[in-house]
């Protein structure tokens, strides 16, 4: 079976609070619906289909392609399952593989067990197909295979991305305390953003959001800076095809975006990472860079979004500092911010509550483990000033 011409089922996991945006980014693809949780969403297609999935998801941390699901209620069970699946047809012999595995199950104590099942079962059934096997290991810039376990429910899958694409390839310099890239769209996609009008990002540290703002905006598919997917090392992936994929998502790519985008942050250290990381992405061009305090960040008179990623404060005297820049930041919103809508991402609600201003939405997010809010504030002339209110 070429999994490049047959579909399957697709399954593309993320992390919590950040299902609608990936079931709508994965719709726009025109990819159907299967099923969602709260983690991931399931659509069907061919392992070309994950090719193009993984080319233009900004959202998804991988596109697994299901080979096989079955019910296993110990090791040898999961052995049995593995070892019939036809990996002659999908591995080299003398390529590389390694397995990842989320594994949930009162069967198994140790998931890197699990993982050692699976491995050996491939290892057996290319051992005896060709009388010698691929080399197994820990990296993921080969082969990769994906095994879901949890109760008695199993599936294994073609792991399509290899490494993660939560990671879209263009953070070299993190600064402090950076946006994940999946996280950063997120909140870009969350936010009222029409793509056209400004984006202010204010405090952008290493420059994730205002980064992903110039990609978004001009129509750049993250996939093209990588050059390494899961898919290329199993058997029948055509190189010509994905430079084909390649071809036409640049074509989709506008020149210019139509709004103006520009992050500043009052470090040099920050600013000089944010460009060096917009420029790996191929965006610094699109993006007016300034050292400087958020309140002096320069707000063009056409309105848009501007948003920021103040610090939150995880020990102990940080909050009480961290009052007066959220104060000053509902200042700098009333101010200077007049027909936009402001936006502060902060892991920190007492914090947010010092800005002031009545707040029009609250989305919930995570940011890793921390339960974090995205504060959405109408700016329009007269805004009501609100002690401690949101
Ligand atoms: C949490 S980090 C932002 C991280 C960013 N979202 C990213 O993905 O890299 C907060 C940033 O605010 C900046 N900052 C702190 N106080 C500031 C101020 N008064 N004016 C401008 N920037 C400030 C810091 O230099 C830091 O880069």
């Amino acid at each position: 079976m070429n999994p490049f011409t047959t579909a399957s089922k697709i399954l593309i996991p993320c992390p919590l609070r950040m299902v609608s945006y990936l079931r709508k980014e994965t719709e726009e693809l025109n990819f159907p619906i299967i099923k969602e949780t709260r983690m991931s969403v399931e659509t069907q297609g061919t392992l070309s289909d994950c090719m193009k999935l993984n080319l233009y998801l900004r959202t998804g941390h991988r596109v697994l392609y299901m080979l096989k699901e079955f019910k296993a209620t110990g090791p040898e069970d999961l052995y049995e399952n593995i070892v019939k699946i036809p990996w002659e047809e999908y591995l080299d012999v003398n390529g590389y593989f390694s397995v990842i595995s989320s594994v949930e199950n009162e069967f198994i104590l140790d998931t890197r067990f699990a993982s050692l099942k699976c491995k050996d079962a491939i290892a057996d059934r290319m051992n005896e197909k060709f009388g010698m096997r691929p080399d197994s290991g820990p990296e993921r810039n080969k082969a990769v295979i994906y095994l879901y376990w949890k109760d008695r429910d199993a599936a294994v899958y073609l792991d399509s991305s290899g490494d993660t694409i939560a990671k879209h390839g263009y953070r070299k310099l993190p600064f402090k305390a950076p946006l994940q890239e999946t996280l950063a769209c997120a909140i870009i996609l969350a936010s009222k953003w029409d793509k056209k009008s400004n984006f202010v990002n204010p405090m952008c540290g290493s420059g994730t959001l205002a980064i992903e703002a110039a990609m978004i905006a001009v129509n750049k598919a993250p996939g093209l800076l990588r050059g390494n997917f899961g898919f290329m090392h199993f058997k029948g992936y055509d190189k010509e095809v994905w430079e084909k994929m390649r071809w036409e998502a640049r074509q989709k790519t506008l020149r210019q975006p139509e709004g103006k985008i520009i992050a500043t942050d009052i470090s040099e250290d920050a600013i000089d990472a944010a460009v060096r990381n917009a420029t790996t992405a191929g965006v610094n061009h699109l993006i007016e860079f300034q050292v400087c305090d958020f309140k002096d960040s320069p707000v063009p008179e056409n309105g848009g979004v501007v948003a920021l990623n103040p610090e939150y404060g995880e020990r102990l005297g940080e909050e009480e500092e961290l009052e007066g820049i959220y104060r000053e930041i509902g200042d700098f919103f009333k101010k200077k911010c007049k027909g936009y809508t402001g936006y502060v991402f902060t892991g920190n609600s007492a914090l947010g509550k010092k800005i002031g201003l009545k707040t029009k939405r609250k989305i919930e997010f995570f940011n890793g483990k921390i339960d974090c809010r995205l504060l959405e504030f109408e700016l329009y002339e007269g805004s009501r000033r609100q002690k401690d209110v949101i």
